[in-house]
C-alpha cells in the first residue's frame, strides 16, 4: 500500500517536476568558442589555472577569463535568473598595488542587445560586484569584459555564476555567422611592380632583393640600369650582389609579358639603416609552434612561389623557436634533428630569392626552453651569419632570471646591444627584431639598442579581443616609428593557424581579418604571416595580396598612424557601434585612413573631413576595392561589426 502511494504521488508530480526551475552553472557550458584577449575561459579556475579569488574570497565555481573578452549565451527565453559575482582576480592584485598593471576593467551584460548591467570601473583589490538579473523571455545574452587603461594583464572572474531556467538549459554560441567576402579585385594581366620603393643595406654586405612584380606569366624582367656590383637573377626574380660605396643608388628595370610592358625603379640606400620599410614575410610560431621543421620551412618557400606571394612583397621566411639542439664542445649552437642542415636550408631559400630568419634569446633558455644565447652572443651571431641568416628575432623570457622581473630599460638595452653589436660585426646584414613584449617603453630605446623592430605587446592570439586590445595599445607608440624602426604589434593571425601540428582556421571573422590587415598596414607594422601556407585558401590569399593595401604598409615615409577620431564614449567597448579613424601620412602627401567599427553591430559611419583631422577631402580611394569614391561634403560608409574601410585621401 505504502509503495502504491509513493508511486501514485510520483506519477502525479512528474509533470510539475518537469516544469520546475533548474540550475546550471556558467562553468558547465561549453565556452571553448568564447573569445578572450588571452587564453581561453577556464572552468572553475582563474584564467591562469589557479583558484578563483576576488578580494581574498575563494570560489569553487565560476569562470576565469580575461579583459577584454566576450561570452555569448543562448537562453531561448527559458532562463528566469542569472546570478554572478564579477571582479578582477586577486592574481592581478599584487601587480596593481605595485602600480605595475592597473587591473581596471568594466563588465557589460546585454540581453537581446539591451544593456542590462554595466559595472563601471572595477579595480583589482575590490570586493566582487553581485549581479542578479531577471532574464525572463530573453533569447541571447552577451557578457563583455573590457579593459580600461593601457594594461593588458587583466584577469577577471565570473564567480559563482549560474542560471535558473525551465525546460532546456542555456548554451554557449559556437560559430561565427559571417561568411568570407572577397574585396581585392583580380590582378591585371599586364605587369605591375608591387615592391618597396627603397631598401637599406650596409656597405659591402650581400644584397638580396626579391622583385615583387605581378602579371600574367610568362613574364620577363630585364635590367635597364643596375649599379655596379648588382646582378639580376632572372630565374629567381631577384637582385643579388653588394655595393661597397655608401649612398643612394637607383635601379631601373622593365617587366613585360604579352599584355604589356612596365618600367619600374626603386632605390637601394647603402648606409647604416636596414629595413627602410617594414619587413613582410612569414614566421613559424603561430603556425607550428615548437614543431617547426626544415621540411615545413622548405614548403613555405615553395608555397610563396606557388601562390605568388613574392609578387606582392612577401619575402622573409623566419624560423621561430624550436630549431635548436645543444651546444657542442666549442660552444657552437647546433640544430636539432628537425633541422639536419641549416646552411643547406638557408641556401635553398636564398636560391629561390627569399630571405631567411632565425630566433634566440638573451637568456640561457628561450621561451620554449631550448638553449638561448646567454654568454655566447658573438658565437651565435657568427653561426647565424655562416648559415646565411638575414633576420634574428630575439626574445626575453628566461633573461628575467638574470635581471629580475623589473629589469630597467638600461638592462634591456644592454642585453640587446650585446647581440646587435655581434650581428653588426658579421659579414651579413641581419635584421634584429626585439621581443620583450613592450616592457620599459621599448619604443623609446628599441632603435638605440640596435633593433629594427620591437614587440609592443604580449603574444597575439586569433580572437577579436586580442586583436582589438592590441590596436588599443598602439596609439602612444606612434612618434617612435620611422624607416628602420617599427613598433611590432605581433604577427598576423589570418589563415590556418595552430601553434602546433593541430592546424585549424583562425577564429577571426572575415571582417575582423580585414581590420587586422587594415590596421597593421596603417600602423607601419611588420607583416609576418603565421599560417600554414600549404593550406592557403582563396579568401586569405585575396586578403594578403592587395597591392594598394600593402603599399600603405610599405610607404617609404615609414610613419605610423595616429588615432584622430574616436566616438565620445570610449568605454565600454561593448557598444553597438564604436567608430575610430586612424590616419597615416604618406610619402606623396596623401593620407591613409583606417575607419574601424569596434562595436558589435554593423552600422553607417559618416565620413567628414573633420573626423579625419583634415580641412577638406579632394580625392578619395577605397584601397581594398581599389576604386575611387566621389566625395562632396560627407560620405556614408556601411561597415560590418569589427569591420573596416581603408582609404587613401588627399586634402
Ligand atoms: C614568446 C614570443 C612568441 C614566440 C615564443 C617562442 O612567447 O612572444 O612570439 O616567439 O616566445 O617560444
Amino acid at each position: 500500500m505504502r509503495l502504491l502511494t509513493i508511486l501514485f504521488t510520483a506519477v502525479c508530480l512528474f509533470p510539475l517536476a518537469l516544469k520546475a526551475q533548474q540550475k546550471i552553472y556558467l562553468d558547465e557550458l561549453d565556452l571553448s568558442r568564447s573569445s578572450s584577449g588571452w587564453k581561453v575561459p577556464q572552468m572553475r579556475k582563474a584564467v591562469d589555472y589557479d583558484t578563483i579569488r576576488i578580494y581574498g574570497k575563494r570560489y569553487s565555481r565560476g569562470v576565469g577569463t580575461h579583459a577584454t573578452s566576450k561570452m555569448e549565451i543562448w537562453l531561448d527565453g527559458k532562463v528566469k535568473r542569472f546570478y554572478t559575482e564579477v571582479g578582477v582576480d586577486d592574481k592581478v592584485a599584487k601587480a596593481a598595488k605595485e602600480g605595475k598593471h592597473l587591473g581596471e576593467v568594466a563588465f557589460t551584460i546585454l540581453a537581446d542587445g539591451q544593456r542590462v548591467y554595466y559595472s563601471d570601473t572595477v579595480r583589482a583589490n575590490e570586493p566582487a560586484r553581485k549581479v542578479d538579473l531577471n532574464l525572463t523571455g530573453v533569447s541571447r545574452l552577451i557578457m563583455y569584459a573590457d579593459q580600461l587603461g593601457p594594461s593588458h594583464h587583466d584577469h577577471i572572474d565570473y564567480a559563482d555564476a549560474y542560471f535558473e531556467y525551465e525546460g532546456t538549459p542555456p548554451y554557449a554560441a559556437m560559430e561565427t555567422s559571417e561568411l568570407p567576402y572577397i574585396l581585392t579585385p583580380l590582378p591585371l594581366n599586364a605587369p605591375q611592380y608591387n615592391g618597396a620603393a627603397r631598401y637599406g643595406v650596409s656597405p659591402g654586405k650581400p644584397i638580396l632583393i626579391k622583385l615583387a612584380v605581378s602579371g600574367k606569366e610568362p613574364l620577363q624582367i630585364k635590367p635597364t640600369k643596375l649599379p655596379r656590383g648588382l646582378k639580376l637573377d632572372a630565374a629567381a626574380r631577384c637582385i643579388r650582389g653588394s655595393i661597397s660605396q655608401k649612398g643612394k643608388q637607383t635601379l631601373l628595370l622593365e617587366a613585360s609579358n604579352k599584355f604589356g610592358k612596365q618600367a619600374f625603379s626603386f632605390d637601394i640606400v647603402v648606409g647604416d639603416t636596414l629595413q627602410l620599410t617594414p619587413p613582410m614575410g612569414w614566421n613559424s610560431w603561430n603556425c607550428w609552434g615548437m614543431e617547426v621543421s626544415a621540411k615545413s620551412i622548405k614548403q613555405v618557400a615553395e608555397s610563396f612561389s606557388k601562390f605568388g606571394l613574392d609578387k606582392y612583397g612577401w619575402s622573409y621566411i623566419n624560423i621561430d623557436d624550436g630549431w635548436q639542439g645543444e651546444r657542442d664542445a666549442s660552444g657552437k649552437i647546433t640544430t636539432n634533428a628537425k633541422f639536419p642542415d641549416m646552411k643547406k636550408l638557408a641556401d635553398s631559400v636564398h636560391g629561390m630569392g627569399y630571405k631567411i630568419g632565425i630566433y634566440s634569446s638573451p637568456g640561457e633558455k628561450t621561451c620554449g626552453g631550448l638553449p638561448g644565447s646567454f654568454g655566447f652572443e658573438s658565437n651565435d651571431a657568427k653561426t647565424y651569419a655562416d648559415w646565411g641568416m638575414d633576420y634574428l628575432k630575439y626574445d626575453w623570457c628566461s633573461y628575467k632570471e638574470k635581471v629580475g622581473k623589473n629589469a630597467t630599460a638600461q638592462q634591456h638595452i644592454d642585453a640587446y646591444k650585446k647581440i646587435s653589436n655581434a650581428l653588426k660585426a658579421t659579414d651579413r646584414d641581419i635584421v634584429l627584431s626585439l621581443c620583450q613584449y613592450g616592457e620599459q617603453n621599448v619604443e623609446k630605446w628599441g632603435s638605440q639598442a640596435g633593433g629594427s623592430l620591437w614587440r609592443t605587446t604580449g603574444d597575439i592570439i586569433d580572437t577579436w579581443e586580442s586583436v582589438d586590445q592590441i590596436i588599443n595599445l598602439q596609439n602612444h607608440t606612434q612618434p617612435y616609428a620611422g624607416p628602420g624602426r617599427y613598433n611590432d604589434p605581433d604577427m598576423l593571425v589570418v589563415g590556418q593557424l595552430g601553434w602546433s601540428s593541430k592546424i585549424r582556421a583562425t577564429r577571426l571573422t572575415p571582417s575582423e581579418q580585414y581590420t587586422h590587415i587594415t590596421m597593421w598596414s596603417v600602423l607601419a607594422a611588420p607583416l609576418l604571416l603565421g599560417c600554414d601556407l600549404t593550406k592557403l585558401d582563396p579568401f586569405t590569399l585575396n586578403l594578403i595580396t592587395n597591392r594598394e593595401v600593402n603599399a600603405i604598409n610599405q610607404d617609404v615615409l615609414g610613419k605610423q598612424a595616429v588615432r584622430v577620431f574616436q566616438d565620445t564614449v570610449a568605454f565600454p567597448f561593448a557598444q553597438k557601434n564604436f567608430w575610430e579613424v586612424w590616419k597615416k601620412p604618406l610619402a606623396n602627401g596623401e593620407y591613409a585612413l583606417a575607419i574601424i567599427n569596434r562595436g558589435y553591430d554593423g552600422g553607417t559611419f559618416t565620413l567628414r573631413p573633420s573626423k579625419a583631422g583634415l580641412k577638406s577631402i579632394s580625392k578619395l580611394r577605397d584601397c581594398w576595392r581599389q576604386k575611387d569614391l566621389s566625395f562632396k561634403t560627407e560620405l556614408d560608409i556601411d561597415i560590418p561589426p569589427h569591420g573596416s574601410y581603408l582609404l587613401r585621401v588627399r586634402e
